[in-house]
């Protein structure tokens, strides 16, 4: 058990519940970072974690600190550290100042775990992602972004509802930014082999589309304050999984363009192959006039918010 994970924002609800995740995995032994004030909950958490060893029969540390250089030698780094999204809020309302957060955040990667792979989760998710890539500068393979894999398991759960099936049977692909213009794709989707437009009529798949582009939001409403953080998480641990077990996982994820799908110089989510090194591979699938006019829409969103904060590394 050689791999070291680090979580920035491992004091918060998507950060621990991640730390959760991942110890029951037993992939390796755990940092959870967090700021100076909050130094004791990660400490806490940590410990509460590594306690549910011998009830859960898995075997490592989990533990907190507010220092930096604890991540050393770390083989990802998740990052979660960030506001969260309040009712009323898009994720693009909390750019700015996630953006500095994430500005420091990478820096100290850079710093202290030069050779890891990243997983952003902050949002806006894309956007982080991005500057996380910038400020490290590290090649583009190693910085990712989680969030199609949480958009796809909100879709498949809204399938597999409406059907009243296995939700593992369910498969799809959602495309774009994760924010209101992502782009779920039915023509993409299968349910046991079976394409979803031969189960379902155009304006039932039209409905969960929309319940799927708002899935976040609805969790903000009933939450009333922060954001999901239970799926989220989960998304998070498999693609770390993925990365540090070198499966190959072929899966959704914020990865940077650089002429896939005419897009350059942005990150938005595409399929891609996720192992040991990071993005493996890129894959680029044929869409419909339609779909690629949804899909460089929501890249033009996220390209203003990234211009728009382009003095943090310029
Ligand atoms: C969501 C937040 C975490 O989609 O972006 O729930």
């Amino acid at each position: 058990m050689g791999s070291k994970i680090s979580i920035i924002g491992g004091a918060g609800n998507v950060g621990a519940t991640t730390a959760l995740l991942l110890a029951q995995k037993e992939l390796g032994d755990i940092v959870l970072v967090d700021l100076p004030t909050a130094e004791g909950v990660a400490q806490g958490k940590a410990l509460d974690i590594t306690q549910m060893g011998p009830v859960e029969g898995f075997d490592i540390q989990v533990t907190g600190t507010a220092d930096y250089r604890g991540i050393a030698d770390s083989t990802v780094v998740v990052v979660t550290a960030g506001l969260p999204r309040q009712p009323g809020m898009t994720r693009e309302d909390l750019r700015r100042k996630n953006a500095e957060i994430v500005k420091t955040v990478a820096e100290n990667i850079k710093r202290y775990a030069p050779q890891a792979i990243v997983v952003m989760v902050t949002n806006p998710l894309d956007v982080m992602t991005y500057l996380a890539w910038k400020v490290t500068g590290f090649p583009s393979p190693r910085v990712v972004g989680q969030a199609g894999v949480l958009d796809t398991a909100r879709f498949r759960t809204f399938l597999a509802q409406e059907l009243n099936c296995a939700v593992e049977d369910v498969q799809t692909i959602v495309l774009g930014g994760h924010g209101d213009s992502m782009v779920p794709l039915p023509r993409y989707t299968t349910v046991g082999g079976i394409p979803l437009l031969e189960l379902l009529p155009p304006e039932r798949i039209a409905t969960l589309v929309e319940r799927t582009r708002r899935g976040g939001t609805e969790i903000v409403n009933l939450l009333g304050t922060g954001g999901a953080y239970y799926a989220p998480a989960a998304a998070t641990a498999q693609m770390v999984e993925a990365i540090l077990q070198d499966q190959r996982r072929i899966l959704p994820c914020s990865a940077y363009l650089e002429g896939q799908y005419g897009l350059h110089n942005v990150y938005l989510g595409v399929p891609v192959k996720l192992g040991r090194g990071g993005v493996e591979q890129i894959y680029e699938l044929s869409l419909t006039e339609e779909e690629l006019a949804a899909l460089h829409n929501s890249a033009r969103i996220y390209r203003q918010h990234i211009d728009a904060i382009s003095h943090l590394w310029q």
